[in-house]
């Protein structure tokens, strides 16, 4: 029995594929692989590879490497990777306004690749929180020039009193969700609206993970203000309780949140406050992640091949995770396969202005296919899921 759909090929705005200086992780042709098997046939990817993306330079070589993903021998051809720019001092800030000036036919053809800006409030993985001086500079260059701005959004200060005052009673890694509070996402959520009004900068939140941090985009649409965001699998599937299986697998900055907001985000799907659910797909190797220090392990989990499948198996009616205690939830997560090509098609191709069109690239999807993910039997270099053993339904053909 099959049952099979046409969708447009869907985006993923919000990736880390570790190339260039990181490709022990992964690289640009695994996770286009990952990505294409996935459904997925678009993505955006962010600044903090090594070299970081703060330079024209930087842009021009990842736009240059990412031309082997056609010639490689996986099944992605028209695979489309844009790329944001990233600053953590305001001269970075200089080079993307070079950019979307686009004085050379060279600037040009970049800007076509450049999907906008990239700000960390605080430190994850590649330490790219920037100071205040530049994150304002950052609001008011983009909202004079029409860059659509991404932020991580956590607090720097709060994160780092409350975890400081936590790291020395502990070493479970499930304090890593109490170290970066939800207050932190909260306060730096309401920072970035304010200079989001101040300047007339079209903000979107990246991996919004809180019920407070969604209240305040619901606040800002009412407002008028041109403010969107995302939201990820991890933070739509998994919640704290989660640690007790995944243990280090299930660090991640923003963190695993409760129950409670597990659910208002479901609840935003379902009111339109969430424009878009996007993966934040950030490998590490296994062995960085269970290595040492549960605290000092890294942050970010692989999910840009099982997102579509897992949106799809909530489509049939159907709760994927394995533990009868994480089900309580399925009343409150409801999506019609509509919904996905708006959250993974639509919004973020407007959001960040990709000039997708839904012909562009098709995926075929049976619906009645059932199967079991198995980290070693997904694309990515890192070879590990969080949702080891889950069964979906929904294949991409
Ligand atoms: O968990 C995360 N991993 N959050 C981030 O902000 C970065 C990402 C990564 O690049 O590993
Ligand atoms: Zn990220």
């Amino acid at each position: 029995m099959s049952n099979l759909i046409t969708l447009p090929g869907l985006i993923d705005c919000h990736v880390h594929f570790r190339e260039p200086g990181l490709t022990h992780k992964a690289d640009m042709v695994s996770e286009s692989a990952a990505a294409a098997a996935g459904g997925v046939t678009t993505v955006c990817e962010m600044p903090n590879t090594v070299p970081a993306t703060v330079t024209v330079e930087a842009l021009m070589d990842k736009v240059r490497r990412a031309e082997k993903i056609r010639n490689s021998e996986f099944r992605i051809q028209n695979f489309d990777m844009r790329f944001f720019m990233g600053a953590t001092e305001k001269k970075h800030l200089l080079a993307l306004r070079d950019i979307w000036r686009g004085s050379s036919p060279a600037l040009q053809q970049l800007k076509k690749r450049c999907c906008g800006l990239k700000v960390f409030f605080d430190h994850s993985t590649g330490n790219q929180g920037a100071d205040q001086e530049t994150i304002t500079e950052a609001f008011r260059m983009c909202g004079e020039m029409g860059i659509p701005l991404v932020a991580h959004c956590e607090d720097a200060e709060i994160n780092s009193v409350t975890g400081y005052g936590l790291r020395v009673t502990s070493d479970d890694v499930s304090i890593h969700s109490k170290m970066r509070p939800p207050e932190s996402e909260v306060a730096a959520i309401k920072r970035a609206i304010d200079l989001a009004r101040e300047y007339g900068t079209q903000f979107h939140v990246a991996h919004l993970s809180t019920t407070g941090g969604l209240q305040l985009v619901r606040e800002a649409k009412k407002e008028g203000l041109p403010v969107t965001c995302e939201v990820t699998p991890h933070h739509l599937f998994l919640t704290v309780e989660d640690y007790e299986t995944l243990g280090t697998l299930g660090k991640m900055n923003p963190p695993l949140r409760s129950k409670e907001d597990q659910a208002a985000l479901w609840g935003g799907i379902a009111d339109g406050t969430v424009d878009c659910v996007s993966t934040d797909h950030a490998p590490h190797t296994l062995d960085e992640k269970k290595s040492g220090d549960p605290l000092k392990a890294p942050s970010g989990v692989p999910g840009v091949e099982t997102m579509v499948p897992l949106l799809l198996t909530v489509a049939a009616g159907k709760w994927p995770h394995p533990n009868p205690n994480a089900k309580s939830i399925k009343e409150k997560a409801k999506i019609q396969i509509s919904d996905i090509v708006r959250l993974c098609f639509e919004n973020p191709n407007r959001i960040f202005q990709l000039g997708r069109t839904k012909t562009d690239r098709t995926i075929t999807v049976d619906l009645d296919q059932e199967w079991v993910i198995h980290g070693k039997e997904l694309h990515s270099k890192c070879g590990w899921t969080p949702f080891e053993g889950w069964k979906v339904c929904g294949a991409i053909l």
